[in-house]
């Protein structure tokens, strides 16, 4: 067992999940917007098993997706995070960096800025060799933050099995950073100044689930 990692930036806090999380992060989840670059929307239910397993892999490692605030209001405004992908991948095994926000969240960069700092969690804390993203090809929202936090695109392009053979989603891109190139960049001096702060004040009420 890990000590929990929580974090934040000039205007996010990433924080181990509560119960509070739960209802928008299910009412996120059922949003088409939102879900438009995956099979399907996800039902309450499977909302609700996300967040047990990732409450279980903070308990575990200290580490998972984040539920991020935002520190002016505290609302609840998505995940952004880091993950071993359950299934077998043609890279596996790799630590994922990931993100879904809120509909009303997209536009202000706080995908971008959450990421940065997750890196900084990832190469700096946890002292990774190297973090991959992924998503479908035509997911240019998702593929632009990768590419604003440095990753760079391998031109791996690979057939997601969790989609069925000829769904229009299984194509999808992979783009990965090292930390050798992530001390080098001109990202990890963003991050360095703007994140990784841990974030103090909050009680670990995480149960061992
Ligand atoms: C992927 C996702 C998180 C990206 O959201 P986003 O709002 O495009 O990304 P950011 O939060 O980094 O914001 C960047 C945008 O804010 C603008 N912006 C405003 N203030 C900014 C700031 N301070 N810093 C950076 N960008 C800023 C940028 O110009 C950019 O604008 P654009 O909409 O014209 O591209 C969002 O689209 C999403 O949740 N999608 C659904 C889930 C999903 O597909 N997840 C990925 C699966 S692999």
């Amino acid at each position: 067992m890990n000590a929990l990692i929580e974090h934040e930036t000039d205007r996010l806090r990433l924080l181990a999940w509560d119960d509070r999380h739960l209802a928008p992060f299910a009412a996120m989840n059922v949003d088409p917007q939102v879900m438009r670059y995956f099979l399907a929307p996800q039902s309450a239910e499977q909302s609700r098993a996300s967040v047990l397993a990732w409450k279980a892999q903070f308990a575990e490692q200290g580490w998972s997706n984040w539920a991020v605030e935002l520190k002016s209001s505290g609302e609840f405004i998505g995940f952004i995070g880091l993950s071993v992908p359950r299934r077998q991948l043609p890279f596996s095994p790799c630590v994922e960096i990931g993100w879904r926000l809120a509909r009303a969240f997209w536009g202000r960069g706080f995908a971008t800025e959450g990421a940065r700092a997750c890196l900084a969690v990832a190469f700096e804390q946890l002292a990774l060799d190297e973090v991959v993203s992924f998503t479908s090809l035509p997911n240019r929202r998702s593929r632009a933050v990768m590419e604003r936090i440095g990753l760079r695109d391998t031109g791996q392009d690979f057939e997601h099995p969790a989609l069925p053979p000829g769904h229009e989603l299984r194509p999808h891109c992979l783009y990965r950073l090292t930390r050798d190139e992530w001390k080098s960049s001109a990202a990890s001096r963003a991050a360095a100044h703007h994140a990784a702060a841990p974030c103090f004040g909050k009680v670990d009420d995480t149960p061992s689930t």
